[in-house]
C-alpha cells in the first residue's frame, strides 16, 4: 500500500471506531453530580499528560519534522492547561492543591511511553489520540451547553479544538511521510487500534465508577 492508500484506509478505520466511542460518550443522561467544574479537572489531567508525553518523545525522536511537531504539540497542551485552569478560576473551583499528576500515568499514557518508533508514535499519540479528543471535546462542548455554560463550550470549540484538528493533521503528515512500507504500516495500525482499545477501557471503567461520560479529551 502506498502512504496515501495507508492512511485513508487507517482514517477510515479510526472514524467508524471512533464514532461509537462518541455515541458512547454521549449516551444516557449524566447525573447532576456530573459538573462542568469536574470534567474540566479530568481535562487539566489529560493536556497535563499530552504535554508531557509530547515532551518525552520529543527528546528522543530522530527526525527533525517529528521533533518539531511534538515541540508545538507540547507547548498548545500546556497552553490549554492554563486556559482550562482559568476558566475553572472564573467558575469559581478552588485548585489549591491540585496535582494533575497525583494519581500516577493513566494506562494510556504508561502504554504510549513504551511506543519506540516515530510511525507508531505519530499514529497512535497524533492520528489516534487527538481524533478521539476532537471527538470527546464535541460531546463535552455540548454538554456545557446544555447546562447553560456558553464560556466554556466557546473555550472548547473556538480555542482548543483547531489546536486538536491540528495535532491531528500533524500525525497524518508525519504518517504519509514515514509509514512506508508494510512493517511500518504494520507497526503504526497496530500502535492506533491499540490506543482506541485503551480509550474505550479507559472510558468504561470511568463511567462505571463515576458516571463520567462526557469528559473532554487532550
Ligand atoms: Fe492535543
Ligand atoms: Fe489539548
Amino acid at each position: 500500500m502506498t502512504p496515501e492508500e495507508f492512511v485513508a484506509e487507517l482514517d477510515r478505520e479510526n472514524r467508524a471506531l471512533l464514532a461509537r466511542l462518541a455515541e458512547k460518550s454521549a449516551a444516557g443522561e449524566p447525573g447532576e453530580e456530573l459538573t462542568v467544574v469536574a470534567l474540566l479537572k479530568v481535562a487539566l489531567r489529560n493536556e497535563y499528560e499530552a504535554a508531557d508525553l509530547a515532551a518525552r518523545w520529543m527528546t528522543d525522536t530522530p527526525e527533525l519534522d517529528a521533533k518539531l511537531a511534538l515541540a508545538r504539540q507540547c507547548g498548545d497542551e500546556a497552553k490549554h492547561y492554563r486556559w482550562i485552569e482559568e476558566r475553572l478560576a472564573a467558575l469559581g473551583a478552588d485548585l489549591r492543591g491540585f496535582d494533575p499528576a497525583a494519581p500516577g500515568p493513566s494506562p494510556l499514557s504508561v502504554r504510549l511511553r513504551q511506543l519506540p518508533t516515530t510511525v507508531e508514535r505519530a499514529a497512535a499519540g497524533q492520528f489516534t489520540r487527538e481524533a478521539i479528543a476532537v471527538a470527546r471535546n464535541d460531546v463535552f462542548a455540548a454538554f456545557c451547553e446544555e447546562r447553560g455554560d456558553a464560556a466554556t463550550a466557546a473555550l472548547y470549540r473556538d480555542r482548543i479544538q483547531p489546536d486538536e484538528r491540528h495535532h491531528h493533521e500533524l500525525g497524518r503528515r508525519l504518517l504519509l511521510r514515514y509509514a512506508v512500507g508494510d512493517e511500518a504500516q504494520a507497526r503504526a495500525r497496530s500502535a492506533a487500534r491499540e490506543t482506541l482499545r485503551i480509550a474505550d477501557e479507559i472510558q468504561e471503567l470511568a463511567r462505571l465508577k463515576t458516571g463520567l461520560c462526557r469528559a473532554p479529551g487532550c
